[in-house]
């Protein structure tokens, strides 16, 4: 396994960590378990999770699958939204109310004293962000954080709360947990420059696309058992440049010997500011898949077709909405 700096920590994160959105929904607990043995085992430290994944369950299943081996873990949560069903009006957002709260729940869930990497999941415009950094800050001397994340924070909001962190000597944000791959690449814009320059890590979800860069969806339909059946809202990803950006990502993926994930696993891996690429398996054979696509690097040329490709058909998904 290939380790990668966390921001600009001492830590050194898996370049492939393991993502339990899954946990509790398509995939049950007993293979969630299996699953992050495996991943421990394969020298995958960084586990993924958040505190509404399947309403709590996730992070349930992760404190017990890690319950004998929490020091192998580096164990990464989110705070933001509201559990299902509490309507309470300090139950989502990133209020110093609702963070400490947040934070205490998870670590229940989680069955231990302390979260490696604590994330807000997106911003919160109604809350000012010194506050949220104050609250982070004393979770972080409390012992209860290591490290503080964001996730879907545009450059222009990162920026801000990197200085606001300098100027009031606050725990700042080490990695921006963004929606990127090969049909989502917005945060080549502004982001990545900015993590560049602030040594900021990105971390990549969705690296499949749901699912759509494995090549099942290629015949313009969603097969059956697929998180994209009967999802209307799947439609549009299927649009006629997708499918012909899938399809030739396909042949490019024969040609060179590669399942066509690897191509989308290996691009990912070739960028600089990514620290790791969150796999989102819902069984432990796509888990495997991801493992082997992350073992071996692209070759530079084909890596370079499969970007002409990416230009050349114009393929792309709509703008990622929670940039705000
Ligand atoms: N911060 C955020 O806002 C945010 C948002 C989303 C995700 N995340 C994190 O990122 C992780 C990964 O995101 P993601 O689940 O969207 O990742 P992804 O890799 O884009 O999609 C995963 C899906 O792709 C399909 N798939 C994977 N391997 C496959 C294979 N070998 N063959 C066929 N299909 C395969 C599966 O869908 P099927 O179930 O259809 O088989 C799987 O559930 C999550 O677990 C979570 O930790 C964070």
């Amino acid at each position: 396994m290939e380790y990668r700096p966390l921001g600009r920590t001492g830590v050194r994160l898996s370049a492939l960590g393991l993502g339990t959105m899954m946990f509790g929904d398509r995939l049950d607990e007993a293979d969630s378990v299996r699953m992050v043995h495996a991943a421990l085992d394969a020298g995958v430290n960084l586990i993924d999770t958040a505190d509404v994944y399947s309403g709590g369950g996730s992070e349930r299943i992760v404190g017990k699958a890690l319950k004998d081996r929490r020091h192998e873990a580096f164990l990464a949560t989110k705070v933001r939204r509201a559990m299902p069903g509490d309507s309470r009006p300090n139950a989502e957002g990133l209020s110093r109310l609702h963070i400490m709260q947040a934070a205490e729940a998870s670590l229940s869930r989680l069955g231990t004293d302390y979260i490696d990497l604590y994330q807000v999941h997106w911003a919160d415009p109604d809350t000012p962000i010194e506050e949220t950094l104050r609250a982070l800050d004393d979770l972080v001397r409390q012992g209860k954080v290591r490290y503080i994340g964001c996730s879907n924070f545009p450059a222009w909001r990162l920026a801000r709360s990197l200085w606001k962190s300098d100027v009031h000597g606050l725990a700042r944000f080490e990695s921006n947990q963004v929606n990127f791959n090969l049909l989502q690449r917005e945060v080549e814009e502004e982001i990545l420059p900015l993590c560049t320059e602030e040594r900021v890590s990105a971390l990549a979800f969705s690296p499949l696309a749901g699912g759509l860069l494995t090549g099942k969806y290629n015949d313009g339909t969603a097969p059956p058992g697929s998180r994209g059946e009967g999802n209307e809202s799947w439609r549009g990803r299927l649009a006629p440049s997708n499918l012909t950006f899938l399809r030739g990502l396909a042949g490019l993926g024969q040609q060179a010997g590669r399942a066509m994930m690897d191509l989308a696993v290996g691009w990912l891996l070739n960028v600089p500011q990514v620290a790791s690429v969150l796999a989102g398996p819902s069984s432990l054979e796509q888990w495997e898949d991801y493992l082997a696509a992350a073992a071996r690097p692209l070759a530079p040329d084909v890596a370079r077709a499969v970007e002409v490709l990416q230009r050349e058909t114009g393929a792309g998904l709509p703008r990622h909405s929670r940039y705000l």
